[in-house]
């Protein structure tokens, strides 16, 4: 940093141009961000038909909101003149499978069922948190003030749904599901 508090490194160039191993690693994170987000357009429906009516509709918002963010990312794909493609998210496809096989371990209509749902779903939650929080980061770092903001914003949204789904777990759901035991 200099005394105006801007970093030297980058004043009075193009990160995009002078930095291209940089700007790959964030161009191959968000195609992973884009393959994740488009696999839980798919899955989510899945999680809120497995969960109760409290859990469905929070789990149904945030469906809205994750379609939102594949828009989002599509827009960042366009003002940084990249071709709109997904690469495989592996860490999101063994999150979502792992997932799966703990909701089908409890039984249907129960308490216990949406514990398993809101652990499934909160694992998914904090890895999209990092996922936003660090590409945030490193847009601001490549000087992609726009890209950065819109992706905070999706980052506010995961946030805000992993605070919820915590917020149902200690009201309703962990307290019923010991009544089940
Ligand atoms: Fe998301
Ligand atoms: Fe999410």
């Amino acid at each position: 940093m200099d005394k105006t508090g801007s970093n030297p490194k980058f004043t009075n160039r193009s990160p995009l141009q002078e930095e291209p191993a940089l700007l790959e690693l964030f161009a191959q994170s968000l195609r992973e961000l884009y393959w994740a987000e488009n696999h839980l357009v798919k899955t989510l429906p899945k999680m809120a038909l497995a969960s109760s009516s409290r859990l469905a509709g929070a789990i149904e918002e945030h469906l809205e909101e994750t379609k939102m963010q594949v828009s989002r990312l599509e827009e960042i794909f366009h003002i940084t003149n990249q071709k709109m493609l997904a690469q495989k998210c592996e860490a999101m496809e063994c999150l979502t499978k792992e997932g799966e096989i703990l909701i089908e371990s409890t039984d249907p209509g129960t308490a216990t069922r949406d514990v398993a749902v809101i652990m499934a779903s909160q694992k998914v939650e904090h890895h999209e948190i990092a996922c936003y929080g660090t590409l945030a980061q490193l847009a601001k770092t490549l000087g992609l003030e726009e890209t950065a903001a819109l992706l905070e914003q999706s980052l506010e949204e995961e946030k805000a749904a992993d605070v919820k789904l915590t917020e149902i777990a200690e009201n309703d759901v962990n307290y019923e599901a010991t009544m089940e035991s």
